[in-house]
């Protein structure tokens, strides 16, 4: 226990930051101003975190969390800030690791908020207890589930559809074994992908299927696919018509895992960032560019060749393309990035890698001839690792655009146009 502590500031996963006597001290959900008493606890990395036991004095930016489920559920961990606190501190993360890197764009862009309601796409953990099913989310640190039978951040018809799914899901899961199920909503319909054993061998039997395949007449769902693990293979258990998703005028089947960006909304404002970045007309090449999302609507503008390493993706992309000027490469841009000779060919590329981010695909870019970069991330430190990167050869940060399509979390997303 440590008591008549004052947080200080917020970290960069959100948790307040205090002084202990051997260091620094994380508390969750804890904001500056707030004076509190704590349970400490040395985690597994040696980082002293600590829960509170006892608000003793609550910070002027504190807000009522207006979530029904934020003691029990690990997701939303701000929704204790005042919004526009919340919000100033959104910018202040890319400020900071932009300047971490000695780089200050010539122009901010009005950042965007999406706000509540828009989440499209969710993994719940579902787990069965004689006959109760539980889904939602992990507590944070923790494996005990939180059943969120309503979520502020949720589409209403994600929500719709997990609690169908949470009455139905029942007699093919194994009591008191966790089993991830993936939905996303796309358009007017939806897809499930399920993670972990079930039914009576552990894989999906003809009694399992048997007993899904109604779900597709009673839900929104198009597709029911399973595997045993992460790692595993899919497998398609039923399914009554493609999941498609349109990006500008390609329309694209969509592979069982296919990354979506996480709201429409947000999707909307990074290729409309995206877009205002390109020249007119040219020749582009959309890096990591999954299933399409800003390839598509790219291709208005000219041709377009797609690098990525799922070959789900870049199937499904090609399937779409046909007849169009759009080519779908398979490639593991991490171990064979785009080469600068290769890159000289194009009027611009967008970029958009995993959280972990790209220095190796940043390094080849960096001495390209290629007028126009746009970066696309969702992980502030390593954009600008990859920034600076860039930045070193002679590539200028002219604007930078953040979307936070992550409400209430501590991601957020931004756009970065370099030019030569
Ligand atoms: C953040 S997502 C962006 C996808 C797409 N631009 C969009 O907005 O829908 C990152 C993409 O990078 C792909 N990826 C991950 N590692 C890769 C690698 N080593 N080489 C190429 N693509 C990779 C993933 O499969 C994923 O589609």
């Amino acid at each position: 226990m440590a008591t008549d502590l004052t947080i200080l500031q917020l970290g960069p996963k959100g948790d307040g930051i205090c002084e202990g006597l051997s260091g620094p001290i994380f508390v969750d959900r804890a904001i500056p101003g707030d004076k509190v008493s704590i349970r400490l606890q040395i985690d597994s990395r040696g980082i002293h975190r600590g829960e509170i036991t006892e608000l003793l004095e609550s910070s002027p930016y504190r807000v009522p969390a207006p979530c029904p489920h934020y003691e029990s559920c690990g997701n939303c961990t701000l929704q204790h800030l005042d919004e526009q606190y919340y919000r100033d501190w959104k910018v202040e993360v890319v400020k900071e690791a932009l300047t971490k890197q000695r780089l200050q764009p010539q122009e901010w862009k009005e950042p965007i908020f999406i706000g509540e309601k828009k989440r499209r796409r969710a993994t719940f953990a579902a787990f069965k207890q004689r006959d109760k099913v539980v889904m939602g989310y992990y507590r944070r640190r923790s494996k005990q589930i939180a059943d969120v039978k309503s979520c502020l951040v949720g589409d209403p018809k994600l929500l719709s559809l997990r609690n169908a799914v949470q009455n139905y899901i029942g007699p093919v899961l194994r009591a008191y074994t966790p089993t991830d199920v993936f939905l996303q909503v796309v358009g007017d319909s939806a897809d499930m992908l399920i993670t972990g054993p079930i039914g009576r061998t552990g894989v999906p039997d003809s009694q399992v299927v048997q007993y899904l395949e109604p779900l597709l007449e009673i839900t929104s769902l198009c597709r029911i696919a399973w595997r045993e693990s992460e790692e595993a293979a899919i497998k398609i258990i039923a399914s009554h018509q493609p999941v498609t998703a349109t990006f500008g005028g390609l329309k694209v089947n969509l592979p069982p895992d296919a990354f979506l960006q996480p709201t429409v909304n947000g999707e909307r404002a990074l290729v409309d960032c995206v877009l205002a970045a390109l020249p007119e007309k040219g020749k582009f090449a959309d890096l990591f560019s999954g299933c399409g999302t800003f390839s598509g609507p790219m291709l208005a503008r000219g041709s377009v060749d797609c690098f990525e390493s799922s070959q789900e993706a870049v199937s499904a992309l090609g399937k779409a393309a046909r007849g169009r000027q759009l080519r779908a490469v398979r490639r593991d841009l991490f171990r064979n990035p785009l080469r600068r000779e290769e890159a000289n060919q194009y009027d611009a590329i967008v970029f958009d890698p995993p959280r972990a981010g790209s220095p190796e695909q940043a390094m080849a870019l960096k001495n390209a001839k290629v007028p126009v970069i746009v970066g696309v991330s969702c992980n502030p430190a390593t954009f600008a690792r990859d920034a600076r990167i860039l930045c070193g050869g002679g590539y200028r940060l002219k604007s930078v655009q953040i979307v936070d399509q992550f409400h209430w979390s501590h991601h957020v997303e931004m756009v970065g146009v370099f030019v030569r």
